[in-house]
């Protein structure tokens, strides 16, 4: 049995264990065979969910398994029912459980004391199982490995999408760079666990006049202010909102902070040509990226959305194995 808690805690071997089983469950999506068959699985969501509350419900139960969707508002954890009261409840009910929260802390806790395979759905500092789609879809469409690629991010950088891009960047060898104003870059306490035991570990930042360069694992991270820099020569551009789910208070000084770190046509002319565009959605147009590029490249973008449905099934399928 294994939880997928972060990317942090796998290997590179574990996310190449995923990425390769993919493939196979969207091609034989009607025929595959059903591990979850007599389980029944919970969802528990505390923040709002479009593609991963459908994409869990639907593979889930096309693995074989049975689904309660539970607001965490609407249970007693709502109430301020202690997690690891929750987890000990459901883990001798139920067989496994997919959750979106905030603290990653309580994902933690949930299956420390419930025992049976959690998935981390979303928290506020990773998203998993949206960079491991991410990935498949890259390859899917370039018929390339990412590693030793070049993915550039452009927006809050010191959200959970891209930490998790970081991570994914530790373990499989590319090239993540991140524009961001830097008060948006990761926290140094993140930047310092993905570079400690790489040959020349990160010591702090440093004045750079364009780019600060980072050893994390087999990969590197390179940081930005300047977007168009950043997006010279990339492989992928990839971007999120600039508002997530519970920074709502803090909108206005973001859109004003974050102006300018969008993708655009003039951002797309520096990367490679035929570079690809992605973005884990909801897309808001005119902030992190705008109309025409958006529709321009809409046929990644949802097959992206769509993939995490093949990705979360090969997810939950090694947990299980
Ligand atoms: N990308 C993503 O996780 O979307 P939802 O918030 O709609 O689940
Ligand atoms: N960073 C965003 C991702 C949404 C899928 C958020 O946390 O709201």
């Amino acid at each position: 049995m294994r939880n997928l808690l972060s990317l942090e805690a796998l290997t590179g071997a574990d996310l190449r264990a995923i990425l390769d089983r993919v493939a196979a469950f969207k091609r034989d999506r009607a025929t595959h065979a059903r591990p979850l068959a007599g389980q029944t699985w919970a969802l528990i969501f505390s923040k709002s969910s479009t593609r991963t509350r459908v994409s869990f419900e639907v593979g889930l139960r096309e693995l074989g398994a049975e689904v309660l969707f539970l607001n965490a508002n609407d249970i007693q954890l709502g109430r301020g029912e202690p997690i690891k009261d929750t987890a000990r409840v459901l883990g001798r009910m139920i067989h496994g459980a997919v959750i979106r929260t905030f603290a990653q802390s309580d994902v933690e806790e949930f299956a420390a004391h419930a025992k049976i395979p959690t998935v981390n759905a979303l928290t506020d500092d990773e998203h998993p199982c949206q960079i491991l789609t991410d990935i498949f879809t890259y390859e899917e469409r370039t018929g390339t490995l990412i590693t030793g690629k070049t993915v550039t991010f452009v927006g809050d950088a010191a959200c959970n999408v891209p930490v998790s891009w970081l991570w994914a960047a530790a373990r499989l060898g590319f090239h993540l760079r991140l524009a961001a104003p830097k008060t948006y870059w990761p926290a140094e306490a993140v930047i310092r666990r993905a570079s400690a035991g790489s040959p020349v570990p990160w010591t702090g930042h440093h004045e750079a006049p364009t780019v600060e360069r980072i050893m994390i694992g087999c990969g590197t991270l390179e940081l930005f202010t300047d977007v168009g820099l950043a997006a010279r020569q990339a492989d992928l551009l990839y971007t999120d909102v600039w508002v997530s789910m519970g920074k709502e208070s803090e909108s206005a000084q973001r859109i004003e902070d974050l102006a300018g770190y969008q993708i655009n046509a003039d951002l797309v002319e520096r990367a490679k040509p035929g570079a690809l565009v992605m973005h884990c959605l909801p897309a808001y147009r005119g902030k992190e990226i705008d109309e025409a590029t958006f529709e321009a490249h809409a046929d990644t973008i949802f097959t992206e959305a769509e993939n995490r449905l093949h990705v979360q099934k090969s997810i939950v399928d090694w947990m299980v194995r």
